[in-house]
């Protein structure tokens, strides 16, 4: 099964057993008891490609497991893989590996901010980004995302009049609404960030989890985005956050900053990670058109059930990632935290709302990568939990 496709483009999501997903050791697995069903972390329940796999056990076959030799060949399939799919070119010169993409974004929010800068962001966002601009001692201001899950103008203008010179982190697609920016939002950002000084960080880990029917805009292909950053990585695309690599892209007006970060900073790679990403890159493109076809049935099939089985739940519209976020706040009104009752009442793990921050509450997460007949579970389980 895993020679083939993650799921026949237009057909199901093919994922192992329960019961072998089971044997998993991952935090998506391993954080609850085994009569939880687990549908919270970013991780998907896919099979690894195998051409992926067989890379890697080549590699430990080898002994092969020490520093990577350099990052081009990383580059290079991002490149390739890029222009494929979004028509932008992805120049080598204007790259450098990292461990992963939290701690490119981290060292550049580190390099574009002084130690009291100030970092803006959307919230309900990915909670890491907040946890580690703070932990840098920046200040947070907010932006937040407007009802419909998407970057508001006004929010972010008064945002940044606020802090001129700051560090804007746009997470493109968004996690968790799974809104995938249009060309016209990013470049209303540009002009904003433009007339305030402000330096553009994307986080684009998503970017290829977007299914035919919308399209990812780098941000680095807009005009006026030349002196902002974008991190990518194959890791959410091909289910390889086990194996850590992550590359920062700076605008073409951006390479001198990039130039200035110490190369020891790039040993945080793994080889493995390097090896098994640009293999993904490579040749794993039609594994993830039939990755992309079964979250996009599952996210149909998703609001089929809630609007079936869970009256007063609203599933946010959303393009991209595997993700869905769920609106709860007309079926328990001043709950804060759903996820906590689905949890105990319906032994079912989501990823709490709140933990987004502003705009989370009444909120929960779900993680569509899994199979529909355990996505149904899921959704049976939360109604149990209302019933
Ligand atoms: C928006 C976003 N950024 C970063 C990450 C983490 O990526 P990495 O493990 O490469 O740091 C995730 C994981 O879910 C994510 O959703």
């Amino acid at each position: 099964m895993a020679e083939a496709a993650a799921a026949a483009p237009g057909g199901p999501l093919l994922v192992p057993d329960e019961k072998d997903l089971r044997r998993r050791t991952s935090a998506k697995w391993r954080c609850h008891p085994t009569d939880v069903l687990p549908l919270w972390v970013a991780e998907a329940d896919v099979p690894t490609p195998e051409p992926v796999a067989r890379a890697l056990r080549e590699a430990i076959d080898r002994g092969d497991l020490g520093y990577p030799a350099d990052h081009l060949g990383y580059a290079r399939a991002l490149d390739a893989f890029s222009r494929e799919r979004w028509g932008v070119p992805v120049p080598e010169e204007r790259t450098f590996p990292v461990g992963d993409v939290m701690q490119g974004v981290t060292e550049l929010i580190g390099l574009l901010t002084p130690p009291d800068g100030t970092v803006v962001i959307s919230p309900p966002l990915y909670p890491p980004i907040a946890e580690l601009a703070r932990h840098r001692g920046r200040r947070l201001v907010e932006a937040p995302l407007d009802p419909a899950g998407r970057m508001d103008p006004e929010a972010l203008e008064r945002a940044f009049r606020s802090a001129p010179g700051s560090v804007y982190v746009l997470c493109n697609p968004h996690n968790p609404t799974g809104t995938v920016p249009r060309p016209d939002e990013l470049d209303t950002l540009a002009g904003l960030a433009e007339r305030y000084g402000v330096r553009v960080v994307a986080d684009e880990i998503h970017g290829p989890i977007v299914p035919p029917g919308a399209r990812f805009t780098p941000w680095l292909s807009r005009p006026g985005a030349g002196r902002g950053f974008s991190v990518l990585s194959a890791s959410k695309s091909w289910n390889l956050p086990g194996v850590k690599a992550a590359l920062i892209v700076a605008g073409p007006e951006a390479e001198r900053d990039l130039a200035s970060l110490p190369e020891a900073l790039g040993h945080a790679a793994s080889h493995l990670g390097v090896l098994a990403h640009t293999v993904a890159l490579r040749e794993c493109g039609e594994w993830l058109d039939g990755f992309l076809a079964g979250v996009a049935a599952n996210r149909r099939l998703l609001t089929r059930l809630v609007d079936l089985l869970l009256p007063g739940v609203e599933v946010l519209e959303a393009e991209g990632t595997y993700l869905a976020w769920l609106d709860c706040r007309q079926l328990w009104p001043g709950e804060p935290d759903p996820a906590a009752r689905f949890l105990e009442r319906g032994r079912v793990a989501l990823s709490p709302g709140p933990e987004f921050g502003t705009g989370g509450e009444g909120r929960v997460r779900i993680n569509l990568a899994c199979s529909p007949a355990l996505l149904a579970e899921a959704v049976r389980r939360m109604a149990a939990a209302v019933d």
